[in-house]
């Protein structure tokens, strides 16, 4: 047991994309002035966290996945001094701060890789990276037939003729966790911050890391992200990442402070708990919703694998529908029945899109998420209802994947458009300029101001279910699953009832007083469930 009082098993964390959340400065990018500005809305939705994606100096290939310095603030976000004062002001408004550390890969603009490829083959410099030469002849070929994440290669060559590894962009190399030094400084990075006074890490490409030594061939359809999940992958979930994660925990276990860090790893359900040890990682994500349609068995399915693979290693699920690598779920859902949503965003047909029928069921889905014991995570927006923004045009496409692909990956910038803050302005309150990527007209309607105290409104909705959730659920414990129909998922934790109604026909929910419900704001609130609608019951007993 923990010495201090926890935050996180329970705790709602608010996912900052800092590019797109506010802009503090009018240059069209969001910032950490942006943020500072916003807090006051973040507290009062009610969420306990923030984590803010990469912030660090980076190009930007990667959206600030390509880290040139671990330990400094990128211009276009602020500096570190104004990293410190937000994670000041944040504890000053109750709000805990998660940074996002990316220790897979570096940016090539990092100084050990200026300093690897400047020097000549065989220079310990260049045993930080996954530098070697090609096969072949005469070497042109290289190492293996890897592939990067984000299409083609994942071997680019030097102008001397060997070749680094990157898994992700070619401006992303990938480090080498077999060299000490590597090893040695992420643990001074996370030290680094926690002086800081974070509260948490978000670990990127978690299960990344350890690559097979052998380097051997494989067939190109296992590379995939969505593929990665078998055994003795080469690149992937290797037994050896364990004995990495151990040393960083050592690490937070010794700074003194109820501190916590969250693995971002793609991996088979059956793998997840190894990375929840006692002496690893406090929590991961479980990307289950993020695939799952919308579907009562199937969600269900979701919601018992998640709680099981916690229960057995003594840790605490996590649930999330949406992040800024994927879809919005308010579009996902509006999309017929197994549709990959994925090559729908590129291909089309987008006429099928019932984006009514999508938010619908987004709102449904905070009470699911916000109901199910353990912690939760919320896409910056989703407390908006906002949509994919699917038609942007390719000139103003970001996403490495989109070129790499040759076109043929449409990527996740459709996700990451700046939020929309007021009805008005160039930016709909997102800064005084032209964002960085262009909103729809439709933003609109969806702003935070337009929302603010409108009863019903998708803002009011969440700011209810988590304020309810913090008096009512936190601390309540299991979940017990009630049978009503079979197109409707129910359950209860103590006296308070989570319902949703999937099916065509009305629900009527079981006794007791709604407290809050997904389809009807007016009070009093409705006693019955339409399709595509879910409502918290406290139960009478
Ligand atoms: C996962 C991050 O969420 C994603 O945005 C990024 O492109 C890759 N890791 C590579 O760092």
């Amino acid at each position: 047991m923990s010495e201090y009082p926890r935050w996180w098993p329970e705790g709602v964390v608010y996912q900052v994309y800092p590019r797109s959340f506010a802009d503090g400065n009018g240059d069209g990018t969001g910032d950490i002035a942006g943020i500072r500005a916003r807090l006051g809305h973040l507290h009062r939705l009610g969420v306990d966290a923030i984590w803010v994606t990469p912030w660090y100096p980076s190009p930007l290939n990667d959206g600030g996945y390509d880290v040139a310095d671990y330990r400094d603030i990128d211009p276009r976000f602020g500096t570190l001094a104004e990293a410190e004062q937000l994670i000041e002001e944040a504890h000053e408004w109750g709000l805990k701060v998660i940074v996002d550390l990316v220790p897979n890969h570096t940016s090539a603009d990092h100084a050990w890789f200026q300093e690897a490829i400047a020097a000549p083959p065989g220079h310990p410099s260049r045993q930080r990276y996954h530098i070697r030469s090609g096969t072949g002849v005469d070497g042109s070929e290289p190492p293996c037939d890897w592939k990067s994440v984000f299409g083609g290669p994942a071997w680019e060559r030097l102008d001397d003729g060997e070749w680094y590894l990157h898994l992700f962009d070619a401006s992303q190399p990938d480090l080498n966790w077999e060299n000490a030094e590597v090893r040695a400084e992420f643990c001074a990075v996370f030290q680094f911050w926690l002086d800081r006074g974070v509260d948490g890490f978000r670990v990127d490409v978690a299960h990344g890391l350890v690559k097979d030594p052998t380097f051997p061939d494989m067939a190109e359809d296992s590379q995939l992200l969505e593929n990665s999940r078998q055994p003795n992958h080469p690149f992937w979930d290797r037994d050896g990442v364990h004995e990495i994660i151990r040393e960083w925990r050592a690490v937070l276990d010794a700074c003194g402070r109820d501190v916590m860090m969250v693995a971002e790893a793609w991996v088979h359900s059956s793998r997840l708990p190894l990375y929840l040890r006692p002496d690893e990682y406090h929590q991961s994500f479980n990307f289950d919703f993020l695939e799952c349609e919308w579907d009562p068995t199937l969600m269900r399915a979701v919601v018992d694998g998640a709680i099981g693979a916690a229960e057995s290693v003594h840790s605490t699920p996590t649930w999330a529908f949406s992040n800024h690598d994927v879809v919005r779920h308010a579009t996902r859902y509006g999309l017929p029945p197994n549709t990959n949503w994925r090559r729908w965003l590129h291909d089309g047909p987008h006429d099928v899109l019932d984006a009514a029928l999508g938010l619908r069921r987004a709102r449904a889905a905070a009470l699911l998420l916000l109901a199910l014991p353990g912690s939760a995570y919320v896409y910056q927006g989703e407390e908006l209802g906002l949509p994919e923004v699917w038609d942007l045009p390719p000139e103003v496409l970001d996403d490495p994947a989109w070129e790499r692909s040759g076109h043929a990956v449409k990527g996740r910038d459709g996700c990451r458009v700046p939020l929309p803050w007021t009805p008005d302005g160039p930016s709909f309150g997102f800064g005084s300029s032209d964002p960085w990527l262009p909103q729809p007209a439709a933003f609109a309607e969806l702003a935070a101001s337009v929302q603010d105290g409108v009863v019903g409104s998708t803002l009011e909705l969440y700011r209810s279910a988590l304020r309810l959730r913090s008096t009512e659920l936190v601390g309540v414990g299991a979940l017990a699953w009630l049978d009503l129909r079979d197109d409707v998922l129910a359950f209860r934790r103590g006296d308070i009832a989570c319902v949703i109604n999937y099916g065509a026909d009305p629900l009527d929910l079981p006794a007791g007083e709604v407290l809050v419900h997904s389809g009807s704001g007016s009070t009093p609130l409705a006693h019955e469930l339409h399709a595509d609608e879910a409502a918290w019951v406290r139960l009478t007993t």
